[in-house]
């Protein structure tokens, strides 16, 4: 089971479109996928229609370490999600009063071995919510959207993130490599120079702790209409005119990139079941 935690230290950059969609293509491409809600504003809990219900969800999830009946199922065979159970915003504060606060995601997704990957969204406010969020991955992934792409400002409020966390390492929570993924890209910018840019700066700073992939993710409107229609992107767009790649191709894109390890077949069976 591999944990990736969709994280940044900026609000509204696409983090939960993100999630929703990377769980969504890896699910059709028959990968057992739990997504976990880690935002108090439980903006992934109801993106996909829930097919059952839980009663609980991440509260009882981190406080209690139980993994029963905290497991709600999407429409989407194979994508199963932990929701936000907490609407008044309690668990910020259990997790800060709590000694091992910060790693119990971490420990209580161990007891979940049914599933292949967990993806963990997270609100873009620094806090202990977002740092139990970051230790319980393997693997971090975040997107920089357009407006961040003065890259020395990306790579150092980044890293800040990363450094704080890294005595964490002692209580078995080793902070996992961060991923940066171009975000949101407007079609008049050249996208490749600025990701180059942008890689290069991010390497000087890091010295090797992050690293920027190349894919990119467009800014289309097929985004905002799939999530309306609460659907996977890749569904929603297949196929499209121009020179923009269509969502379908970008997402298979991020998968092979972010996890080289998985079905390389991704593709075609997802091309099958959106077209079929
Ligand atoms: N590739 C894209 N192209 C265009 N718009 C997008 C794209 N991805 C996401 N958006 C839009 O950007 C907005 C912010 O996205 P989202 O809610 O995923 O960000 P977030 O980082 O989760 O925000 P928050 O920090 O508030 O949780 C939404 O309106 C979403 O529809
Ligand atoms: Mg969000």
């Amino acid at each position: 089971m591999l944990v990736i935690t969709i994280c940044s230290t900026k609000g509204g950059v696409g983090k939960t479109t993100l999630t929703a969609n990377l769980g969504g293509i890896l699910a059709d491409s028959g990968i057992r996928v739990l997504l976990v809600d880690a935002d108090i504003q439980p903006t992934l809990s109801s993106y996909y229609p829930i097919e059952t219900r839980s009663k609980a969800g991440l509260h009882r999830l981190v406080t209690t370490g139980e993994v029963d009946g905290v497991i709600s199922q999407t429409t989407i065979p194979n994508l199963d999600i932990v929701v936000s159970d907490d609407p008044e915003g309690t668990l910020e504060n259990w997790i800060l009063h709590t000694p091992d606060g910060r790693v119990r995601l971490k420990h209580a997704l161990q007891g979940l071995g049914e599933y292949d990957i967990v993806l963990v969204d997270t609100q873009g406010a620094v806090g202990a919510l977002q740092d139990m969020g970051v230790l319980a991955a393997d693997l971090l992934l975040s997107p920089i959207p357009p407006e961040i792409l003065s890259a020395r400002e990306f790579a150092r409020g980044t890293l800040g993130m990363l450094e704080r966390l890294r005595p964490m390492q002692h209580l078995g929570a080793p902070v996992g490599h961060l991923h940066g993924l171009v975000y949101r890209m407007d079609r008049t910018v050249d996208a490749r120079r600025i990701a180059d840019s942008l890689r290069k700066a991010t390497f000087e700073e890091s010295r090797g702790a992050i690293s920027i992939l190349d894919t990119v993710v467009p800014a289309t409107v097929a985004y905002r209409e799939a999530a309306t229609a609460r659907v996977p992107v890749h569904r929603w767009e297949p196929r499209r005119r121009g020179a923009t790649p269509c969502a379908l191709e970008t997402m298979t894109s991020l998968v092979r990139e972010l996890l080289p390890h998985l079905d390389l077949q991704l593709k075609e069976t997802v091309t099958e079941e959106v077209t079929s």
